[in-house]
């Protein structure tokens, strides 16, 4: 088809993974991860993590990479392609509103990055004790200028890399980006490690106390799984549609799953021996990362440097996932209503700025104002990990097992049969069977439909 010679590809086999690996790994590795371990008991629920990371992950992953490079496709776009005329493109159309929702908290969570770049830069952290840490961060930011402030800044970065276009910009950010993160978590998880009391932590992310495992623990795990690969909301299939016809689909979504998963693994090494040398409670929630680590720093010559270093990666990390999540709005409005794409970009920030800005008002002045007992900010965080990313997986696996030819999905996979793909009937077993079935238990179970 001719449309598709013109389409944007990533320049080179590393672009591709680093960009695919910018986009999955974030804050959802770092700042959500600890917090969600932290606050459903520890070591069980990482291995409920990990499980889910296996069964449902890898196979909704793979499966997002066919629909894409197959289509060359939008998110909403691809399913028009593949099954013209049905109402499978809603899956689509559940991707779009969710990254929408979810910029509309991440934006303000990075913004959260932005002002401790600047408190480390003029000193503002040096010198205290853990609990004036934990005053500062809840006195900023249920503030009104400043966090809103840094969000508004944050957009305005994504927004500017995103009309610089795929290669000029996602491309090249990553690549400089993501590596410089993995050795900075490294040096971190070192020093956590050799902390006082620093077994207690580890203890604590890595022997499973199997009493803590309940049915919400279980579906916090699998939202998890899902948000932190970035599957089930079309982010994938919109960044393999720019994949060129070499890459291999299995070994890439091998590689960002298994770099995803050792990154949260080593935020939870850096932050747990830290959390219980300073005796801070790891339930604390979505502030953990930035009332622990600023203690770790304090700890270390030249303090000032090290929480420099680290909130600029942690807002590099933030900014390789807020353009992937961006570029699913762009892309979608851009293609499926003929608007230039710079137009489009300005569309889709305008939209998410709202969004944030409510999300950080829901600390201050709109802390009144819940859905179903949550703040704007949290609400929005549970309707898109824990129900729009799982049913948009589950829709996905079912959509590809039932209306795909095998045969198809096996050259897609193969790259025309040139590369192997061993446990091809696994996997299709998995994403056709396992993936959709379990998501579904998960969710009956959590509404109480299932006996307990
Ligand atoms: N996976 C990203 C993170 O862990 C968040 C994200 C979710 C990005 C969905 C894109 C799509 O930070």
């Amino acid at each position: 088809m001719s449309h598709h010679h013109n389409r944007a590809t990533f320049g080179s086999k590393i672009g591709v993974i680093l960009a695919t690996v910018g986009c999955a790994v974030g804050l959802g590795n770092i700042w959500r991860f600890p917090y969600m371990v932290g606050s459903n008991g520890g070591a069980a629920f990482l291995l409920i993590y990990i499980i889910c990371i296996i069964l449902l992950g890898l196979p909704v992953m793979i499966t997002e990479f066919f629909i894409g490079r197959h289509s060359r496709k939008n998110a909403a776009g691809a399913f028009k392609v593949m099954a013209p005329g049905t109402k499978w493109s809603l899956i689509g159309y559940n991707g779009v509103l969710a990254a929408f929702l979810i910029l509309g908290f991440y934006s303000v969570v990075a913004g959260w990055t932005l002002e401790y770049i600047m408190q480390a830069l003029d000193g503002s952290l040096t010198g205290k004790t853990a609990a004036e840490f934990k005053l500062d961060f809840e006195q900023f930011s249920s503030g009104i200028v400043r966090p809103i402030g840094w969000t508004i800044a944050f957009i305005a970065l994504t927004h500017i890399i995103i009309i610089s276009g795929v290669k000029e910009g996602i491309e090249r950010a990553s690549k400089i980006m993501m590596p410089m993160l993995f050795l900075i978590l490294i040096a971190l998880c070192i020093r956590s490690v050799t902390l006082p009391n620093a077994e207690k932590g580890l203890a604590f992310l890595f022997n499973p106390d199997f009493s803590k495992i309940s049915s919400s623990v279980v579906l916090s795990a699998m939202g998890q799984a899902f948000f932190s690969l970035s599957i089930g909301m079309g982010c994938l299939i919109t960044y393999s549609s720019y994949f060129k016809k070499d890459t291999k689909l299995q070994t890439t979504a091998l590689q960002v799953t298994v770099l995803d998963t050792l990154v949260a693994i080593l935020a939870g090494v850096m932050i747990f021996p830290a959390v219980f040398s300073f005796g801070i409670a790891p339930t604390a929630g979505p502030e953990l990362v930035f009332i622990t680590l600023p203690n770790v720093f304090e700890q270390l010559p030249f303090g000032w440097i090290w929480s420099t270093v680290f909130f600029v990666l942690l807002a590099l990390a933030a900014l390789t996932s807020t353009i992937s999540l961006h570029e699913v709005a762009t892309a979608y409005v851009h293609e499926e209503y003929h608007i230039s794409r710079k137009k489009a970009a300005w569309f889709v920030s305008g939209g998410v700025l709202t969004l944030g800005i409510l999300s950080s008002l829901s600390f201050s002045v709109l802390k009144e104002f819940t859905i179903g007992g949550l703040i704007f900010f949290d609400a929005l965080d549970y309707l898109t990990a824990k129900i729009m990313l799982p049913l948009g997986g589950m829709l996905i696996c079912i959509f590809v097992g039932t209306r795909v030819d095998r045969k198809i999905l096996k050259a897609e996979l193969t790259n025309e049969g040139t590369v192997p793909f061993h446990f091809f009937n696994t996997y299709a077993f998995f994403m056709k069977y396992i993936a959709p079935v379990a998501i579904g238990l998960i969710f009956l179970n959590e509404l109480g439909l299932i006996n307990r």
